[in-house]
């Protein structure tokens, strides 16, 4: 299996000491950050912006995993690849047409980029773009919430763009976001995820290390 790296989702973390949440995580083994940008708009939800991701990247080296759940992202882009992202990802749901320009314009930045998927999408939406990536996220559960229940249709589709990113012989990783647990994540790797976000799985643990360590074995 190729690397797998675990990235908690800080969605689950506790706000009112992110730094932290963050140098724990790190502690623990996290290979990558995952931070839920959500607006209340694209998503039934708030959370966060380009000052939380400013005011983490001072306490942490690992990877900043930036998932915009914003409408309009490409006007935040360049923030947030100024305030320390390594990558940006973006929803099919949220450039429609303009995906690849989105993802173009986040690759101008420096930053690497990502498109992302909803549960109810097809992997028809984003197969063209999907060499342009440096990653592709798989979402599991619809945007929103963490701790809501693994969807399995999230599979197939995992299996289908795992296929795609290997015949392309190009080394764009596969991300799954939603309801991974100790339980499912063997089934989610072999399906060919290869980057694992796990938000409430990691910050209800009692021992994150043990957890983080469990995910990625
Ligand atoms: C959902 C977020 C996820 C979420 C995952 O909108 O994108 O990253 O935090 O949380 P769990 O692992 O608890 O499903
Ligand atoms: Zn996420």
């Amino acid at each position: 299996m190729k690397n797998v790296k675990i990235a908690p989702s800080i969605l689950s973390a506790d706000f009112s000491k992110m730094g932290e949440e963050v140098r724990s995580l790190e502690t623990c083994g996290a290979d990558v950050v995952h931070c839920d940008v959500m607006d209340g708009v694209f998503v039934n939800n708030i959370t966060f912006g380009i000052k939380m991701v400013e005011d983490i990247r001072k306490h942490t080296t690992l990877p900043l995993d930036c998932h915009l759940m914003i409408v309009h992202p490409e006007k935040y882009v360049e923030r947030f690849a100024k305030a320390g992202a390594d990558i940006i990802t973006v929803h099919w749901e949220a450039c429609q047409d303009n995906l690849k320009e989105v993802l173009e314009l986040i690759k101008s930045t420096g930053v690497k980029c990502g498109a992302v998927i909803n549960p109810d999408t097809p992997v028809d939406k984003i197969r063209d773009v999907i060499t342009l990536c440096d990653m592709v996220l798989v979402m599991s559960v619809f945007p929103g919430f963490g701790g809501q229940k693994f969807i399995p249709s999230a599979l197939d589709k995992l299996r289908e763009i795992r296929a795609i990113i290997d015949a392309s012989g190009k080394a764009i990783d596969l991300e799954i976001d939603g309801g991974v647990t100790a339980e499912n994540v063997e089934e989610i790797k072999a399906a060919g995820a290869n980057v694992i976000v796990a938000g409430s799985a990691v910050f209800k643990a009692e021992d994150r290390a043990a957890t983080i360590a469990k995910l990625k074995a």
